[in-house]
Formats: C-alpha cells, sequence, structure tokens
C-alpha cells in the first residue's frame, strides 16, 4: 500500500475533529490501469498538483474536494478518484462496523441519496469479500438513520454516492469514490465496434507519442475512433470531464454546485479558445476497412463534439491518405488470441511494414498490439517498445521511425527486438 501523510481522515488515536470541512486537505487516492501511474504523475503534475507517492496503479497526493472535482474534469489516463476519509486498524467485521460508524456520514451522504460499497480485501480472517461491504454499508445506513431518521438506498450501482474500502491485513481505509463511474468512461462511445480501446488507454498511448495536435495524426484502422477522438480531445485541450454531467461527488453533501459550474466555464474558455482558427490542430484523419466501424466512429466524434477536427474515410490501411511533410501514424490491428486467425494477421502486420516503409516517410509510425511473433512481422526497426496493459494483457507500444529522404528505415527479418 502506499506511503501515508498527514490528512483529516479520521483515525483512531486523534478521533474524528467535528464536522466535515471540505477545505482542509486529506489523501486523495487517484487510481489507473497498471502501468500508466507514470503518465498519470505527469497530468496531475501538470495541473499544478505535487505528487507524493506513486504506485503502479495509482498516485497519492494532498488535496480537498475542490481539488477532488478538479481532477475529475481534467484528468484523461485516471479510473478513479478517491477521496480519504478514515484510516484505522482492523481485525474482525465487528471492529470493521465499529470503526465506520465513527464516521459523521449525516455530513457526508444526503438521506434520500443512493448508495454503492464497493471493497478489495485481503486479509486472511476474510473468505466472503462480500461480508465487509455489507458491514460498512450497514454501518453507514444504521449512523445516517440514527442522527436523521431516515436511510440511504443502498444497492450495486455505481451512479450516486460510492464508497470504497481496502482492507489490506490488519489496516483498512475507507474513502468515498468522487467519481462513481470511471473517469475513462467519457460517455462518447454510443455504438458498439469489436475491441474497443479503453479511452485512458487510448489517450495514454497518444500522449505516449508527444502529440499536441501540431503535426498530422493519422489513424489507420480507427475502429470505434478512440485513440483518434483522444487525440482530437488533447489538441482541442477539451477537458474529459465537461462530456460528463455525473459524478459521484455530486451526490454527497460535500458538493458544491457553484464552484463546479466555475470549473466547467474555466475548461470551456480554454477549448473555446483553442476552436479558433489560429489554433486549430493539423489534420487528424480516422480510416478503417469496415464502414460501420467508421460510421460509428464519426458518431462517437459527434458525441464527443470532435467531428469537425476529424477527417473519416472507409478504405483499407494501405490506401488512407499521408498528409505530406511528416507526423504521426497510430494503429491498433487486431492480434488474434483465437486459433486459426493468425495466419491472416501475419500478412496484415508484414504489409503495415510495406506501408510504413512505402507511404509513410518523414512519419513516426506507432504499432500496438498484444503479440509479440506478429510484431515481428512488421520486419522494420523499432527505436522504443513502450509496455501497457490492455485489461490483463501486457502489450508494447512499438514506435517505429520512418526517416525521409536518404536515411530509410532499417529493414530487419524479424528482430523488432534488436535495438531496445
Ligand atoms: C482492434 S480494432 C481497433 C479498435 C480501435 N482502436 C478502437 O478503439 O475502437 C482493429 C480495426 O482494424 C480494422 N481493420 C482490419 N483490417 C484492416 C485493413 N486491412 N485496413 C483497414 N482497417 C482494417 C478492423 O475493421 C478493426 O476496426
Amino acid at each position: 500500500m502506499f506511503r501515508r501523510f498527514h490528512s483529516i481522515a479520521y483515525c483512531p488515536q486523534s478521533g474524528y475533529s467535528g464536522r466535515m470541512n471540505t477545505t482542509d486537505k486529506t489523501t486523495l487516492l487517484i487510481t489507473c490501469a497498471r502501468g500508466l501511474s507514470e503518465m498519470l504523475r505527469a497530468e496531475v503534475e501538470a495541473l499544478g498538483f505535487t505528487v507524493q507517492a506513486s504506485h503502479d496503479t495509482g498516485v497519492e497526493l494532498a488535496g480537498d474536494m475542490a481539488d477532488a472535482m478538479r481532477l475529475n474534469l481534467h484528468l484523461r489516463t485516471a479510473f478513479n478518484v478517491l477521496y480519504l476519509l478514515a484510516e484505522f486498524p482492523c481485525r474482525t467485521p465487528d471492529q470493521l462496523y465499529r470503526e465506520v460508524s465513527k464516521l459523521p456520514w449525516e455530513d457526508i451522504i444526503p438521506s434520500n441519496e443512493y448508495l454503492c460499497v464497493v471493497g478489495r480485501i485481503d486479509t486472511p480472517s476474510i473468505d466472503n469479500t462480500m461480508y465487509p461491504n455489507l458491514k460498512i454499508k450497514d454501518a453507514i445506513v444504521d449512523r445516517i438513520l440514527k442522527k436523521t431518521g431516515a436511510r440511504p438506498d443502498s444497492g450495486k450501482e455505481r451512479t450516486h454516492v460510492v464508497v470504497q474500502a481496502y482492507w489490506k491485513g490488519d489496516r483498512c481505509w475507507i474513502y468515498l469514490n468522487t467519481s462513481g463511474q470511471k473517469v475513462s468512461d467519457r460517455n462518447y462511445r454510443k455504438l458498439p465496434v469489436a475491441a474497443p480501446l479503453r479511452e485512458s488507454l487510448a489517450a495514454a498511448i497518444i500522449l505516449t507519442t508527444g502529440y499536441d495536435g501540431s503535426q498530422p495524426l493519422v489513424c489507420p484502422m480507427c475502429g470505434s475512433g478512440t485513440l483518434a477522438i483522444e487525440a482530437a480531445l488533447i489538441a482541442s485541450r477539451r477537458a474529459p470531464g465537461l462530456m460528463r454531467d455525473n459524478f459521484s461527488f455530486m451526490h454527497t453533501k460535500l458538493y458544491d454546485a457553484d464552484l463546479w459550474q466555475q470549473m466547467r466555464t474555466e475548461a470551456g474558455k480554454q477549448h473555446k479558445k483553442r476552436g479558433k482558427a489560429e489554433y486549430r490542430p493539423s489534420r487528424i484523419i480516422a480510416t478503417d476497412l469496415d464502414p460501420t466501424a467508421v460510421e460509428a466512429a464519426r458518431r462517437n466524434a459527434m458525441t464527443a463534439g470532435v467531428e469537425h477536427l476529424i477527417e473519416f474515410a472507409a478504405c483499407d490501411f494501405a490506401d488512407t491518405e499521408i498528409p505530406d511533410g511528416g507526423g504521426i501514424i497510430v494503429m491498433n490491428p487486431e492480434y488474434g488470441m483465437r486459433l486459426g486467425e493468425l495466419d491472416e494477421l501475419k500478412v496484415l502486420y508484414a504489409r503495415i511494414g510495406d506501408f510504413f516503409k512505402q507511404k509513410c516517410a518523414g512519419y513516426i509510425g506507432y504499432v500496438f498490439t498484444g503479440n509479440y511473433e506478429l510484431a515481428k512481422k512488421v520486419g522494420l526497426r523499432t527505436s522504443r517498445r513502450i509496455p501497457f496493459f490492455n485489461g490483463s494483457i501486457e502489450c508494447r507500444l512499438l514506435k517505429y521511425e520512418m526517416y525521409a529522404g536518404t536515411r530509410k528505415q532499417k529493414e530487419t527479418k524479424d528482430t523488432p527486438d534488436s535495438t531496445d
């Protein structure tokens, strides 16, 4: 678990000091997919925060509820923003109930709200991991009932108040999950397409390429358009949280609606400024062989408010228009987990190598894949192989530099591992 530092959160030695004060600092734990915490750290620091601790699946900082709201609005690579309420030693479910009951839940959750408790339990005395969640839920609603005469409903939906617990060994942390549904669920993908990338992963891939909108970006094999849409959002400085009208923090008593509106207006101004002609990003081109995917991508881009920044076309990737003067190409071909697909995919990956060599001089090409055998079929020298996780699948973002003029990409036979 993370190193902890001073916080306002309840701890049994000092007790809880009066009403919840949303302007005092507590620990904010921001979670992310495995392997993305360095990228998340950079994002958090770019917003002016100081990261206190980093882990494979998250970062920690000191912050208040306003900070948590701001992070929910702006972060691209995060899953959830968690606001620490309490940390205490805990050995049994009864002790858990007692400690959780001490928190001033009546100051946090309106009695007419809906509550969902989720937890990660890793303690030897507990087999049924649902049981602690039930104890926490009981402790919260019993306390609110006692103090106010009414109690919130509870269930599995993460659309209202979400309380999140980590119980590891003999220590327990209770957080308010201020996001509810993951920050990475941006709500723009309305039409399903096979094997879409999670939005936070797509954003991390685009940020890794160093893309900032100043050069052309080409996404052949765009599928539902996630990479192109995230790129357009980055280029136009559109805060991803502007696309959502529901976060868990809005359902708590710690929510300041005026402040949230102010933050949204401020973020909107930045975006509008970038929308002006002089700031317009260079061309973003998204294509796919499947016309249904292209239509889905176009509609998703429309929902995300960036359709005007992306040029769509249905074609084989090799026929995608490559603007003159260099830029970035990002491809996410299938990587065939089913038997029988591999032979076809080997041919496809070899064609990607030919496409890079023959049509993409002056570009930096990236291939995101979870299959190293297929990656070798590209047959070009990688200048970097950046590890990522797509769910539980270990993947790589392979970087190929196609020099213009005489410094051609060196061709290697099945040895993308040879350079790094
Ligand atoms: C893994 S999916 C991409 C998913 C995408 N990154 C997303 O987030 O939705 C691979 C895509 O490659 C497309 N594709 C396969 N062969 C192609 C080809 N020869 N030319 C262009 N697109 C192709 C498929 O139609 C599919 O949409």
